[in-house]
């Protein structure tokens, strides 16, 4: 069983700090009054990396006010290397930790960027930057990176040199740029000033004692600061050593809420003894997913309860929208909306959504899910959604986040901080409130009566001790990956109803872990074309819980075997007996309710291709080429 001491510990600590908003590339700037500041540059971008990883670099301003700089490719480690043989100091710095878009993960495209008046660090993507570095070179610039970035440096040292103040140069540059940037800027012979600014990407300001900063989030400003500031669109920031002044896109000063940042933001937040961060938060997986249904829960009552701003369960068609992982946590919401509210559902990956000209049920609602709360396409989804007059609802796990704000109803899993770039408590905390919400809609439309509810409250209730009576498997698990799994060059993954979305995840994870070629597939589809790929060398795995679709899978589990391919049965002691004959590998997962067995069969998938991942000495929680949050197209 999991240590539910120490994980109630850290979940508290950190649910006290839950504006957590991770992003690809991670930035931060630090202001101070008289410290070296380069050490918590360092100790921030350690906290960032698990965003970008790419490349990584700093700039600071040494005592005569001059741009220093040090840049390195590959992760914070090969920076922290390069650190110690040639050492950067000074009370005022920038940080970047890269997940490249345009130009390799090379020094040269290491951020900051610099020219000897100005060096920045930029999160986003600048999309008119060919038109403004062609206006630049016209101007005499040399660029020395493939970076979109480069343009804003060079914008900066530009307006700077035709004699524009700090400021003015700031509102100049802003107004040229296109596409979505988190920006902070350092600037030679100013050592009381850095200049920050959001549009799109999010960006923080944390207050701290003689110090100021600005950051990616939370956890990165955290270890300075004892209040924090979230930056709106548009808005950008001048930070001296003892405080900040917001401007909003017309120069105008704007007040924004600065709130109290209680010092356990900087707890809990290495691997309390795991390998990785996968591992610890595959485990931390039933306190996310009790501490997410306790938030549902009446006190006393032991009944769901959830206060709406409208009806939401008279809505004539809601539509879900979401990428990667928690789409796919939208999948299985979808049938629970569908089968315990009866409520018509449309489900899309943002991305496609956004740009198909979707035909909305006027009065209908949107549910937006979202780990982040910042993937660029579920944001434009939802705007896009807004403004056709939809009813907005978001699902997201960090507080504060862009998607959570611009709903109106807000809806919020309390996994915690997920550093590990695959999701895993976040993805389970995710299905445990669209099932909960599925069983409150249901009631509210008189389709779930008061006995029925309650029996599917406490069967809500049991998911955390069945995840964790999962996770105790880990060793068969571990033998499964070993022998079966890591060996194969492709594997399939089939499920039927709420375990074809698992059989999706299931497969996403093993590939993105792996890097072994998997696909997740309905198992009714098996017939019409992946089984042409089944031989001796393809593992099958078969997501199948003793379920109503039971019989129709274990005909498909048939079809493979007398293909002779390698048949994976995870299911339970009910369906294992009733599958004869040899099967290559077996997990038997605890007997459940139809309603809890995505959750348990979703700890046993991301263990799954944990354990691959490990016995394949891939970089389990920073796979190659993979962002934790996608804030680009
Ligand atoms: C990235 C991550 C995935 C995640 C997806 C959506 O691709 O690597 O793990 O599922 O973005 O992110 P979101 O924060 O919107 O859930």
């Amino acid at each position: 069983m999991y240590n539910s001491i120490n994980l109630t510990l850290a979940a508290k600590a950190l649910t006290l700090i839950q504006k957590v908003i991770p992003i690809m590339c991670g930035i931060i700037g630090i202001i101070s009054q008289k410290d070296n500041v380069v050490p918590q540059i360092m100790a921030g971008l350690r906290l960032l990396e698990y965003r970008g990883y790419d490349s990584a670099g700093i700039a600071a301003l040494d005592s005569q006010g001059q741009i220093q700089r040090l840049r390195s490719a590959g992760k914070i480690a090969a920076l922290a290397t390069r650190l110690q043989k040639e050492p950067l100091t000074g009370p005022i710095a920038i940080g970047h930790t890269r997940w490249a878009t345009h130009g390799a993960a090379t020094e040269a495209n290491a951020h900051p960027l610099a020219t000897p008046k100005v060096a920045v660090v930029h999160n986003g993507i600048v999309e008119n930057f060919q038109d403004l570095k062609t206006e630049l070179i016209a101007l005499g610039h040399r660029f020395e990176s493939q970076t979109d970035t480069e343009v804003i440096v060079r914008l900066m040292s530009q307006s700077l040199s035709e004699g524009l103040d700090p400021l003015a140069a700031t509102q100049a540059v802003l107004s040229r740029l296109e596409g979505a940037f988190a920006l902070v800027f350092l600037l030679a012979d100013q050592p009381n000033l850095l200049i920050g600014a959001r549009r799109g990407s999010p960006l923080a300001i944390g207050y701290g004692d003689g110090a100021m900063c600005l950051g990616s989030d939370a956890l990165a400003v955290g270890p300075l600061s004892n209040r924090i500031c979230y930056l709106e669109d548009d808005d950008w920031v001048v930070l001296t050593a003892t405080g900040a002044t917001v401007r909003d896109r017309s120069g105008q000063e704007a007040q924004r809420p600065v709130a109290a940042l209680d010092p356990l933001a900087s707890v809990a937040l290495g691997k309390s003894g795991y390998r990785h961060y996968m591992q610890k938060e595959i485990r931390e997986q039933p306190q996310a997913v009790g501490d997410t249904l306790g938030s549902f829960l009446s006190p006393g009552e032991g009944r769901l309860a959830l206060d709406l701003p409208f009806p939401l369960h008279e809505t004539p068609r809601l539509n879900v929208v979401a990428c990667g992982t928690s789409y796919y946590a939208g999948q299985v919401g979808r049938h629970w909306l569908e089968t315990l509210a009866q409520i018509p559902c449309d489900l899309d990956v943002a991305s496609e959504f956004r740009y198909r000209k979707p035909v909305l049920t006027p009065g209908g609602a949107s549910l937006f899910i979202s780990q982040s709360g910042e993937t660029a396409d579920t944001l434009a989804a939802l705007r896009h959604c807004r403004a056709q007059g939809q009813r907005i609802v978001s699902l997201v796990n960090a507080p504060g986040s862009s998607i959570e704000r611009e709903a109106e109803v807000k809806l919020l899993t309390k996994a915690g901080p997920e550093f590990g770039v695959a999701s895993t408590k976040s993805f389970t905390a995710q299905l445990i409130l669209l099932t909960a919400l599925a069983v409150i809609l249901g009631a509210r439309r008189g389709l779930i009566p008061p006995t029925d509810e309650s029996r599917l409250t406490r069967l809500l209730l049991e998911a955390p001790a069945l995840m964790a009576e999962a996770i105790s498997r880990d060793e068969e698990i571990k033998a499964l990956a070993k022998n079966l799994v890591a060996p194969a060059r492709d594997v399939l993954y089939l499920g039927r109803g709420p375990s074809y979305a698992l059989a999706l995840e299931g497969a996403l994870k093993l590939k993105e872990l792996s890097y072994i070629h998997a696909e997740g597939y309905a198992a009714g589809e098996l017939k019409h074309g992946p089984i042409a790929l089944v031989d001796e060398s393809v593992p099958v795995i078969f997501l199948a819980p003793h379920d109503e679709y039971f019989p129709k899978t274990a005909s498909n589990l048939e079809e493979v075997r007398a293909r002779g391919g390698q048949v994976v049965f995870i299911g339970d002691a009910h369906g294992a007996a009733k599958i004869k004959g040899p099967l290559a590998g077996q997990l038997l997962l605890p007997p459940t309710d139809p309603l809890v067995a995505p959750l348990v069969y979703a700890v046993a998938a991301k263990l799954l291709a944990y354990h691959t991942a490990v016995f394949k000495g891939t970089d389990v929680d920073q796979p190659r080429n993979l962002a934790k949050s996608v804030t680009v197209e």
